[in-house]
């Protein structure tokens, strides 16, 4: 399908490195009264005045935002079962360590995870796939980590893979191996490296490897002894400084880590070295709204140059939400960033993290996955929350709405 797109206030984010830093982190690359024409899936041109092609459709956008869809680099969308016992249990003020001696927390979706189907792991990824797209996020990246078996990791990756098939946007499967354990953590992490690792890579072999490095979760010890392993073939990403600062972000640093997710208790002298680094700092401010109220430092790394991105962390127990437009509204109230560092954090910067350098931007050649607002200041994106910002969503040249 071709098609126009006329009269709209083009955010490019064209041009420069690609992850955006420092001051270009804010430039959008903006195009007043622009066209962008899309053929065959594609972005085939931009600027004013474009003749459109025989047989193409005709998008008048009246002078609203057009930009490219959202790429929602961090998720777990993939569970099954609910947390909301758990979550009044918080409500009522019962601490965390007490929720999780009574079998609540990651261990209780595990316990769901494994009772489903494939099938019904799909059904239920793609009704949150489908929630994410009528808000503009086009591209999404989907961890296992609810399995903590060999077997059952296999299924979520494979329900991943399966509701990818019929999604328009694109799903980046992440295998997040070292997200919790049973039993010892020594054994259990000495089988993911042999058995747990070696399975996913053959049936996935260019999956990124994630680990959740905190106190209840994997010691510094153990991630580092997994990326070991797993960065000779795969990229390697780590959730560290979610509650405790542990030392995990420089060793990340140093593995060559894609990204350091999380960071709100991480410390100015680490967010600095992170900055001066390739490996990318991801901010989760919808875990913060939903559980402590503690957030990460985006506009303090942003200052210093730090590749930054945003994302949702969509899952059950910290970050119920699929919104990429409520995560930007939170990151410029409580993070710290401007709205047009949101919008890049969430968009090509986002991409940069997946390792995709075909989308976030608007420019000749780029995957057609553009959203126009309901606004002709993107700034409402991130003023006004609870809504939906977006009119119109285009996936892969594909009009979904
Ligand atoms: O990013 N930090 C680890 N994982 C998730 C929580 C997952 C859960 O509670 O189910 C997070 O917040």
């Amino acid at each position: 399908m071709n098609l126009l797109i006329r009269n709209a206030r083009i955010l490019t984010l064209a041009g420069g490195d690609r992850p955006r830093r420092g001051k270009a982190l804010g430039e959008l690359g903006i195009v007043e009264k622009g066209d962008v024409l899309v053929r065959d899936g594609r972005i085939e041109a931009v600027g004013s005045g474009l003749a459109a092609p025989d047989g193409a459709e005709i998008l008048e956008a009246h002078g609203r935002v057009l930009m490219p869809g959202f790429v929602d680099c961090h998720t777990h969308a993939c569970w099954a079962g609910d947390r909301l016992a758990e979550w009044e249990l918080k409500l009522n003020g019962v601490p965390h360590l007490e929720i999780l001696k009574a079998g609540g927390g990651i261990p209780a979706t595990v316990r769901a995870v494994r009772e489903a189907t494939q099938k019904q792991l799909a059904a239920s990824l793609k009704a949150r796939l489908d929630a994410m797209l009528r808000e503009g996020t086009t591209t999404v990246e989907v961890k296992s980590g609810y399995g903590l078996q060999t077997d059952a990791e296999l299924k979520i990756l494979c329900a991943i893979r399966r509701a990818a098939h019929d999604w328009p946007g694109t799903i980046v499967p992440t295998a997040l191996l070292g997200h919790a354990y049973e039993g010892n953590i020594e054994e259990y992490s000495r089988m993911v490296v042999k058995e747990m690792l070696p399975a996913v890579a053959r049936e996935f072999p260019d999956i990124a490897i994630d680990a959740y490095c905190e106190k209840e979760a994997w010691p510094v010890e153990a991630c580092v002894r997994l990326f070991e392993k797993a960065r000779k073939h795969h990229p390697i990403r780590v959730h560290a400084d979610q509650f405790n600062s542990l030392g995990m972000l420089p060793e990340a640093i140093r593995l060559g880590a894609r990204s350091v997710d999380h960071l709100e208790a991480s410390t100015k002298a680490d967010l600095l070295q992170l900055a001066q680094s390739r490996t990318c700092g991801v901010i989760l401010p919808g875990t913060g709204f939903h559980t402590n109220r503690r957030y990460a430092r985006g506009g303090f790394f942003a200052d210093a140059g730090g590749a930054l991105a945003l994302a949702t962390n969509c899952n059950p127990g910290t970050a119920p939400t699929h919104s990429m437009p409520f995560a930007l509204a939170l990151a410029v109230r409580f993070c710290g960033l401007t709205p047009a560092e949101a919008i890049s954090a969430g968009t090509v910067n986002g991409a940069a993290v997946l390792g995709l350098t075909d989308r976030g931007t608007i420019e000749a050649g780029q995957r057609a996955d553009l959203i126009i607002l309901r606004h002709r200041d993107e700034r409402l994106l991130a003023y006004e929350y609870g809504g939906n910002p977006v009119d119109v969503v285009i996936a892969g040249g594909r009009r979904i709405s």
